[in-house]
């Protein structure tokens, strides 16, 4: 693969106010060197260090790393603990009245749970779990909406050492069981219904849809929570409320002591197969990484009211949702809804009505609210704000600046955070009292993250050229393997081809600038971005292909102003190539179709038809004209290897 070369040149700088960093948990350049100076000097003693002050141990550990067989590490091997005992008891003592969770739902209701209160509700329906013959080790698919019981769920599982597997509300009954299969799961927490932006999601019609779909007899129980009271079928002795269960249950419960290394959870994510992977993360070593970010990149303070803005059924509502804020003793907001219902103001007004702090958001959302209101907020009263986030892709640099500008009224420094799924919590993100901030780069590494670029052979290549993301020694919050998987876990993260499968390689092309910055450029696999949602194109792919009526599909991303990259899928049908009527009728038929294969997040923006895709003399498509096409660009690539060009023409056109 060839190097890829920089592109942007940003030479803004913004510092933070005297005032922010006089108060930051880390309040100048010269503390963070400091800190990445002591993990240099000792990277095991630094998060050993790390580890005794952040987590209340059970049984303390006395090995820190253990990397006998790489890259299978093991962090704080022989220690013991409870991450729920962690996020929850270890706060009764001095803030039970805190309130932990301010609750928004849908139509603007507003619950708030404090940490006494959300102490009993996880403690009680642990005890329901065990009561449903759900035990240490088994795999829980949780499929729910965002409100205070998919964390009460996740936090119960974590308390009886069930390993959680949270599937995205927004996923179809197909990936649902999928997944299911996959996590041979003991039992699923769902809904009725999930109600977002006024719409209603019968998210238990689906487990049952996924339910029939065969190899699904490990699960037991399906738990239902009664989100609106829609009428769902029951199938007994399988199917129980939530509500019911937990009747007379005691509010008291032992959490269960777990290894260090016990599977908190797995979650699933795309690759450049069709099959996504189960991405398991640890338990102490997950903790200690949402916990130091919380301190280090969100600057935590006491007084903070945080809110992210992400689902839980993506890691970052796993982070910085359920785990971190909770870790920290923080209060947290949880919204139930959209941004744009029943107005383009509705962030904004919940940032001005729970006086928000801390503000946490991904690049598409902050660019469908330029899109559809500008000005908005400021008509809010959003003087609460002290710190912005971004996640999810490379945020460009004039959503940077609206963000920085007419969001944070140029006080709030924002943090760029590079982190992934695999990661468990932010590698690259600036410490907001310390770093000046460059629109569109997440700046350093956290310390103890030994981030670096490299090429093929795994040399550090110099700064301003573009190259491989990688992460040159163990930390505690990565991935520990991929569920029933070790092979594909060592050839994805691991590739002995890139510093001999010492290195994590994150599957993302990055640079450095002339001051070290690290600049994110993209994915280097077949992985899209749409929405900061990761969507692989051989799933899409598959789901095309099942359909009855195509005989080939092709998919590839084409940059969008708001989702940051869309799906353009090329098409060949197994009949006659299709008239102009006929094209648009097939066109929304399969866009439904992959709705239903996948998830709605994975509807092709676009579809061409043609006879037949652009192949080598070998057969293998070439993808590479295929994005050019679907970004209206001419071919100026060579193309004396492909079989058949004068199909570039036909594929031209989005419309015949
Ligand atoms: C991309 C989300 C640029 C990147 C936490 C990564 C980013 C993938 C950023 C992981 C950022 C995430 N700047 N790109 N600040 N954050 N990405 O697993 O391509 O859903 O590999 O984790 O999102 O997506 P995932």
């Amino acid at each position: 693969m060839s190097i890829i070369e920089s592109v942007l040149n940003e030479t803004r700088v913004f510092l933070p106010s005297n005032e922010f960093a006089k108060k930051a948990n880390i309040p100048n350049i010269e503390r963070y060197h400091a800190l990445c100076a002591e993990a240099e000097q000792d990277f095991q003693g630094f998060w050993a260090k790390q580890a005794k002050e952040q987590i209340l141990w059970h049984q303390p550990f006395t090995q820190i790393l253990d990397d006998r067989t790489p890259p299978f590490y093991k962090w704080f091997g022989d220690g013991e603990l409870n991450v729920s005992y962690n996020c929850l008891d270890r706060h009764l003592s001095t803030q039970a009245n805190k309130v932990a969770i301010i609750f928004e739902s849908d139509d603007g209701e507003v619950i708030r749970c404090s940490y006494r209160e959300l102490h009993q509700h996880v403690c009680q329906f642990a005890n329901a779990l065990k009561l449903q013959n759900i035990k240490k080790g088994d795999r829980v698919i949780i499929y729910m909406p965002m409100r205070i019981e998919a964390v009460v769920a996740m936090q119960a599982c974590a308390r009886i050492g069930a390993i959680h597997s949270v599937v995205f509300g927004g996923f179809s009954a197909k990936s649902l069981h999928e997944r299911i299969v996959d996590a041979k799961a003991a039992a699923i927490i769902t809904a009725d219904e999930q109600v977002r932006g006024g719409k209603h999601n019968a998210l238990k019609a689906t487990v049952d849809e996924a339910m029939s779909m065969g190899d699904t007899e490990s699960v037991k129980r399906v738990v239902v929570y009664r989100r609106t009271g829609a009428q769902v079928s029951f199938e007994a002795p399988r199917d129980v409320w939530w509500h019911e269960i937990i009747r007379d249950v005691s509010t008291q419960c032992e959490p269960e002591w777990i290894n260090a290394e016990h599977p908190l959870f797995t979650l699933y994510t795309s690759g450049s197969t069709g099959k996504p992977k189960g991405v398991q993360h640890s338990s102490a070593g997950y903790l200690l990484g949402t916990k130091v970010s919380m301190q280090w990149i969100f600057d935590y303070q006491p007084t903070d009211i945080f809110w992210c803005t992400a689902d839980v059924g993506w890691i970052t509502g796993h982070s910085y949702v359920c785990y971190g804020p909770l870790a920290m003793g923080a209060t947290q907001v949880i919204f139930e809804g959209i941004p744009t219902y029943p107005n383009a103001g509705r962030f904004w007004e919940i940032i001005q009505k729970h006086k928000v702090t801390t503000f946490y958001t991904a690049p598409t959302a902050i660019r469908s609210l330029i899109k559809l209101g500008a000005d908005l907020p400021a008509q809010y009263d959003l003087s609460s704000l002290r710190l912005l986030g971004s996640v999810g892709e490379p945020i460009n640099p004039e959503a940077w600046m609206w963000f920085y500008e007419k969001v944070g009224q140029s006080r709030c420094p924002i943090v760029d955070t590079w982190w992934q799924t695999e990661t468990g919590c932010h590698m690259i993100a600036p410490m907001p009292g310390a770093v000046g901030l460059k629109p569109g780069s997440c700046t350093f590494p956290l310390p103890g993250i030994f981030a670096s670029v490299v090429d093929e052979a795994g040399h550090d290549v110099e700064n301003g050229k573009g190259g491989f993301l990688v992460i040159k020694k163990p930390f505690p919050s990565q991935i520990r393997t991929l569920w029933g998987d070790t092979e594909r876990f060592k050839k994805t993260y691991f590739p002995e081809e890139i510093g001999h499968g010492n290195y994590y390689l994150a599957g993302d092309s990055a640079y450095c600038d002339c001051d070290g910055y690290f600049w994110i450029m993209g994915r280097i696999d077949d992985v899209l971005n749409v929405s900061g949602h990761r969507l692989g194109t051989m799933e899409i792919e598959s789901a095309l292909v099942a359909h009855p009526l195509v005989a080939e599909a092709a998919v590839v991303g084409k940059p969008h102003e708001i989702k940051g990259e869309a799906v353009v899928a090329f098409v060949v049908l197994k009949g006659q190539y299709p008239h102009e009527k006929e094209a648009d009728e097939i066109t929304n038929v399969l866009r439904e179709w992959v709705a239903k294969e996948i998830g709605p997040i994975a509807k092709p923006e676009e579809i061409r038809f043609g006879e037949n895709l652009p192949k080598t003399r070998s057969g293998k498509i070439m993808r590479r004209l295929l994005r050019t096409l679907a970004k209206g660009e001419e071919i100026t690539q060579d193309i004396s290897t492909l079989e058949n060009p004068a199909i570039l023409e036909q594929l031209k056109n989005p419309a015949q």
